[in-house]
């Protein structure tokens, strides 16, 4: 599978056209890449969960270029959500509301509810708007990873995760790397409150002072109805990721710019702040495994604002690799 790069008008609209037909397109966005599908198809959808290796009951987001369009998916959207959109539209922000008819089983995993989003990326803006205008409603794209890898957050890093997976007919659309790095912050707004399923570059204070309430605790939500994807691990390259751990010679290590390499490690990453933290980490954990490196230690960042949702990722990819070693046992 090529990565189709210098993506002009025309090149766009022949994805769009892909995806209309059936096709999947992987495209860049500003969180990480995604790997899209008509979202009202099902056999397009169907093949989305082939290609990654992903549990039917995980649902989708599903991409639309502006929340004009959120009507079409969403039966009830509360106030609160609106002004979340109206300030972090376009942008890495995926909000779940309740579901309309055209939101079938297929996209939310049999829920009553549907998670949308508006993405800031030009290219992906472009290409929700070619297969708008086209008669789309929506594409449906997770990250183009292999279900519980790392998310792809370059072109490059798709084909190394799905090239082989793909159909001569779907395509990889290369638009540089992604800016912000980790994935979409998730906002629940199917209840009287908000709450941050998946925290992200939106941070919770950055919710809170927006709409002056107090953002609710996921644990309630969890009690109320089944959330998809929060208690999984996720993340995950090949190597063990050890965070804040004893260092061994020969090991992979990431930390801020200003916390020195140890001895005989190999620097993977040396981010100057938590946004650059976010934008190389990826980038840095697939570096670990094209170098054949089976141990990771991290030095987490703190966990505030962008922070957060670094240290969530971190404790996910560590996670795995934990239970991996109990089911291989
Ligand atoms: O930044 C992002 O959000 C990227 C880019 C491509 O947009 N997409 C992404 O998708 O991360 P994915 O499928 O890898 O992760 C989506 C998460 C999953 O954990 C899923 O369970 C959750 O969103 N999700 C989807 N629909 C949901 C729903 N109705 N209720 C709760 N969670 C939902
Ligand atoms: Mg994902």
């Amino acid at each position: 599978m090529a990565i189709i790069s210098n993506c002009t008008a025309s090149i766009i609209k022949d994805a769009a056209i892909a995806l209309k037909q059936g096709h999947l397109v992987a495209f860049p966005t500003e969180t990480v890449y995604g790997l899209g599908a008509d979202a009202t198809n099902k056999k397009a959808v169907a093949r989305i969960y082939d290609v990654k290796g992903r549990p039917k009951d995980h649902p989708l987001i599903v991409h639309i270029s502006s929340m004009e369009l959120m009507d079409k998916w969403a039966s009830e959207i509360p106030e609160y959500a609106i002004k979340l959109a109206r300030n972090f539209w376009p942008g890495p922000m995926t909000l779940v509301v309740k579901r309309t008819d055209l939101a079938k089983d297929f996209i939310t995993g049999g829920q009553d509810t549907v998670a949308i989003r508006v993405p800031s990326h030009t290219l992906a803006n472009q290409l929700l708007e070619e297969f708008e205008s086209l008669g789309g409603y929506g594409v449906a794209a997770p990250s183009a990873n292999r279900f519980g890898k790392v998310s792809p957050t370059t072109s490059e890093a798709v084909e190394e995760e799905l090239g082989n997976l793909l159909s001569q007919s779907d395509q990889i659309l290369n638009g540089g790397q992604s800016q912000i790095g980790i994935e979409s912050t998730i906002i629940d707004c199917a209840s009287n409150i908000p709450r941050i399923l998946r925290p992200g570059s939106i941070t919770l204070e950055m919710v809170e002072n927006l709409l002056d309430i107090k953002v609710g605790e996921l644990d309630s939500l969890n009690l109320e109805r089944k959330v998809p994807g929060s208690l999984e691990a996720h993340y995950s390259p090949n190597a063990n990721v050890l965070l804040n751990s004893e260092f061994i010679q020969g090991n992979g290590f990431i930390a801020l710019e200003e916390i020195p390499t140890p001895t005989g490690a190999i620097r993977l990453g040396s981010p100057k702040d938590n946004d650059e933290y976010a934008r190389v980490l990826y980038g840095a954990l697939r570096l670990a495994d094209s170098k054949g490196i089976r141990t990771v230690n991290v030095i987490p960042p703190v966990k505030q604002g962008i922070g957060l949702a670094i240290n969530n990722r971190l404790l996910k990819a560590s996670n795995l690799k934990s239970l991996n070693v109990q089911d291989q046992n």
